[in-house]
């Protein structure tokens, strides 16, 4: 039977323009989606945005436009990004959908009925641009105003009526959960930070608003409306269709396999989520992996320092795998890594065009002039190719090793290993040298470096998508159903049939560009 497999980005805010920690986290998530395609399972994307709450509303304002229509206008850039971004996303959820909506509500009502829900007044610190509740001891004086010393950002007394969830009385089975699976949050340093703030004691949680109207109103009480994260959370089951828990796709991919999302918002996830879900009655995720801070030139981005790398302008300039495999290959993934233009460009130069690019040009382009633009296939290999060869089929169980444990930069290394080593099987065999004299040695050596091509192209694929089907596809091989295991098998090459034409897969960066 067929694996099924779920995996989610965040929900962006459409506040503003998506930015590159947005692209960051989506094309991360892209590229395990795709890998677990290729290892032949069942997958589930989804990716979306989350619509409402106070900072939506005043950025709406300050647009001098209504909430919905401005949601609706830049949901549609972060919509478009999933198509510039190459996303494979098999879904776009937006929280102001109904199907979002009935399932938000059915969730309140089950923490109404489980009896952790009450009403009170919060009085507390809270900030808009995150929006989140803040401790006394977690903010700090910055000039006139406070900030939250885990965000930066600007804090504001808030009093008024409010239900709340009984967090408070979830800490020790939060603990529990933690403790029962090592692998739940992910990598194992956020793991701790989340166990500290627990065993600290929780506090309860304030889960509605009254001050402001754009949210889900609480049924029974229409003054209020939920708490932005509460109904963001729950994103993730409303687009399997819950409170369905017949439906097919709840059936087949809840508990979710990976939430994929960026530190800033492990509580939530960590803490908050499986709260609500324990409460609902609700099987947990499996695994919360939280990637860390892209910066630019060792800063944050921000406007003011005018360091904001904007991924649409590299892409525009460069191309999107380029930007895919610089952001993947350049910041390790779970701890903070700086980008800039000149890394980029490096990158691009080194590993993209002189070696893999360099790699499929050059045999192509031997092809054609000396094997009748067909790769000979067919041929007994000699020990050293087919020792050559091995040395990435051994490697396979390793690499899907790697992916599974979300270790995406050993697995870019050794792949990108394994292009230089190709590179060089190419030089030392000469297969120039010996077309004359022996035509067979000379068909080997091509017949082993094609397959070592499609080896490479296929586990590249999840990360540079558009260019490794470029190459597969001059290779006659359709890139409908390639699959992992496809690595092990020769026979791919049992057709006759003529190289297809491939244009420069990566432009060199001079230095001036
Ligand atoms: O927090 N580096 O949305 P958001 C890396 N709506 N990743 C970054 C980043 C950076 N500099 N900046 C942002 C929200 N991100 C909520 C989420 S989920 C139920 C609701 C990424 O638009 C990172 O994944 O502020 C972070 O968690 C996410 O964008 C926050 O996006
Ligand atoms: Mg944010």
């Amino acid at each position: 039977m067929t694996k099924n497999f779920y995996i989610t980005t965040p929900i962006y805010y459409p506040s503003g323009k998506p930015h590159m920690g947005h692209a960051y986290s989506s094309i991360v998530a892209d590229i395990f989606a795709r890998f677990k395609r290729l290892q032949g399972e069942n997958v589930l994307f989804l990716t979306g945005t989350d619509e409402h709450g106070q900072k939506i509303q005043k950025e709406a304002k300050k647009n001098n436009m209504d909430p919905k229509n401005f949601c609706d206008e830049i949901s549609e850039t972060f919509r478009s990004l999933t198509k510039k971004l190459n996303l494979s996303n098999n879904d776009f959820i937006r929280t102001t959908e109904k199907r979002h909506y009935k399932s938000v509500i059915e969730i309140w009502n089950r923490l109404v009925k489980s009896g952790d829900i009450y009403l009170d007044k919060y009085s507390g610190w809270y900030s808009v641009s995150d929006e989140a509740f803040y401790d006394e001891d977690e903010i700090e004086n910055k000039g006139d105003t406070k900030i939250s010393k885990l965000s930066g950002s600007t804090v504001e007394w808030v009093e008024e009526e409010s239900y709340f969830f009984k967090l408070s009385t979830w800490s020790d089975k939060l603990l529990n959960v933690y403790k029962k699976d090592q692998n739940f949050i992910l990598p194992s340093s956020r793991r701790n930070e989340v166990i500290k703030f627990v065993e600290k004691g929780l506090k309860d949680l304030s889960i509605s608003r009254t001050s402001f109207t754009w949210g889900i109103p609480v049924p029974g009480n229409e003054k209020h409306v939920i708490y932005v994260w509460l109904d963001a959370l729950t994103n993730y089951i409303s687009a399997l269709n819950f409170p369905d828990e017949k439906d097919k796709k709840f059936i087949n991919f809840w508990p979710a396999d990976i939430h994929i999302i960026g530190k800033d918002i492990l509580r939530f996830h960590a803490v908050f989520w499986p709260a609500f879900l324990l409460a609902a009655k609700l099987p947990l995720p499996k695994r919360i992996f939280s990637h860390g801070w892209i910066l630019s030139d060792d800063k944050k981005m921000s406007k003011s320092l005018g360091n904001i790398l904007d991924p649409l302008e590299i892409i525009d300039k460069y191309g999107i795998d380029q930007l895919r495999y610089y952001l993947v290959k350049e910041v390790s993934l779970g701890n903070d890594g700086s980008i800039s233009m000149i890394n980029l460009k490096n990158c691009i130069n080194n590993d993209l065009a002189n070696n893999y690019g360099n790699l499929c040009q050059r045999v192509f382009s031997f092809i054609k002039k000396n094997c009748n633009n067909k790769i000979p296939i067919n041929q007994k290999l000699k020990i050293e190719d087919q020792q050559f060869l091995k040395s990435l089929k051994e490697k396979l169980p390793n690499l899907i090793d790697l992916m599974n444990n979300q270790n995406l930069n050993e697995y870019i290394k050794m792949v990108v290993g394994f292009s230089f080593e190709a590179n060089k099987y190419f030089n030392d065999s000469e297969p120039w040298s010996v077309k004359k004299n022996d035509p067979i040695r000379m068909n080997e050596i091509i017949f082993t470096i094609s397959d070592q091509i499609k080896n490479i192209s296929i586990l590249l694929n999840p990360i540079i998508p558009d260019a490794t089907k470029k190459v597969l596809n001059t290779m006659n091989i359709s890139l409908d159903n390639i699959k992992l295991d496809m690595v092990n098998n020769l026979e791919i090459f049992n057709q006759n049939k003529e190289l297809k034409d491939l244009n420069i897969l990566f432009t060199k960066i001079e230095d001036d560009n």
